[in-house]
């Protein structure tokens, strides 16, 4: 038997709106990063979520298994403490919102509040145990190539356009050398969801850094922007361009393809019989 239970049935007790208010207070912050927590809180809900594996139906975002060793050392999670902690005062003031839809929903807010689409969100998640965490090397490693991509997300059920899609998250935050060795951000405005990351893939000349990191590129213009290995392999690979060059040209496809993939990775590992309600937040800024 699954060591994760079934989901507990949406009572209708929870105001999530209400909910998602809350974690959108809790987004500006001048003391953290680009002066949002918005980022690092997609980060978090992507990396919850990003260890499900089809053919065995284990990971996904039910269980939030990131809360316990070994999950929390896992090298890909290296400060995402900070997110977990920083979402504990929602938690305290709703303790019947579980730590898995808590997190799953922060990053449904955090992609509205910076302006992107609307996300659909199913709550019902259960946390589990730390038996049920998966082990380590699920999620992607950014210094290799095309081939790993597509293990790691077809491994989830993506396709080759949602893998293009999802990627562009990267418009948002940046690198730290402190979690992943990584320097900087991809776009200027890493607080604002956009199609820059597309358009700054497409449009600038990207060179490899010259340091004593990680392979990574930046602009060969300004030095101040970067991209990772596997983005570079967005525009390197056949199949992968033409998303690429769709994306940059065309925000709504975008914007309505990210919504798609970013609620089926939310959906990952999640037991679903069909009938659950589907919630549709309002941003803050349109109550
Ligand atoms: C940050 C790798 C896909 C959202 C990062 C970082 C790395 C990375 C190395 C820097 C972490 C740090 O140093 O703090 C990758 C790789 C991917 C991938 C190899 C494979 C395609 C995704 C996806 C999403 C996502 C699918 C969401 C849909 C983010 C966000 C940040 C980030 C928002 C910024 C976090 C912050 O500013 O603190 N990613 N990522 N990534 N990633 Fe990804």
């Amino acid at each position: 038997t699954s060591p994760v239970s079934p989901p507990s049935p949406d009572s209708g007790e929870v105001n999530y709106q209400k909910v998602y208010n809350q974690i959108a207070d809790i987004l500006e912050d001048n003391d953290w990063d680009d002066g949002s927590w918005g980022p690092i809180f997609v980060r978090l809900a992507w990396h919850a979520s990003g260890t499900y594996d089809k053919a065995t139906n284990t990971g996904g975002s039910h269980g939030a298994t990131m809360r316990f060793a070994p999950e929390s050392e896992h090298a890909a999670n290296a400060g995402l403490k900070a997110a977990r902690n920083k979402l504990e005062s929602v938690k305290t003031a709703n303790p019947a919102v579980t730590y898995s839809d808590l997190w799953s929903l922060a990053g449904v807010v955090a992609i509205q509040e910076m302006g992107g689409p609307t996300i659909p969100w199913i709550p019902g998640r259960r946390d589990a145990e730390a038996i049920a965490a998966t082990p380590d090397g699920r999620l992607p490693d950014a210094s290799l190539g095309a081939n790993h991509l597509r293990d790691i997300f077809y491994r989830m059920g993506f396709d080759d356009r949602e893998i293009v899609a999802l990627s562009g998250a990267h418009a948002l935050g940046r690198c730290h050398p402190s979690n992943s060795g990584f320097d900087g951000p991809w776009t200027a405005s890493p607080t604002i969801v956009t199609n820059g990351y597309f358009k700054e893939l497409l449009e600038k000349k990207w060179v490899e850094k010259k340091w004593k990191g990680p392979k990574q590129y930046v602009d060969k213009e300004t030095g101040d922007l970067m991209m990772l290995p596997t983005d570079l392999v967005l525009i390197q690979d056949r199949s992968f361009r033409p998303w690429v060059e769709k994306y940059a040209a065309d925000e709504k496809l975008w914007f309505n393809d990210f919504a798609n993939a970013f609620h089926k990775l939310q959906e990952l590992g999640v037991p679903r019989n069909g009938s659950e309600k589907v919630y549709y937040f309002k941003r803050t800024d349109e109550q």
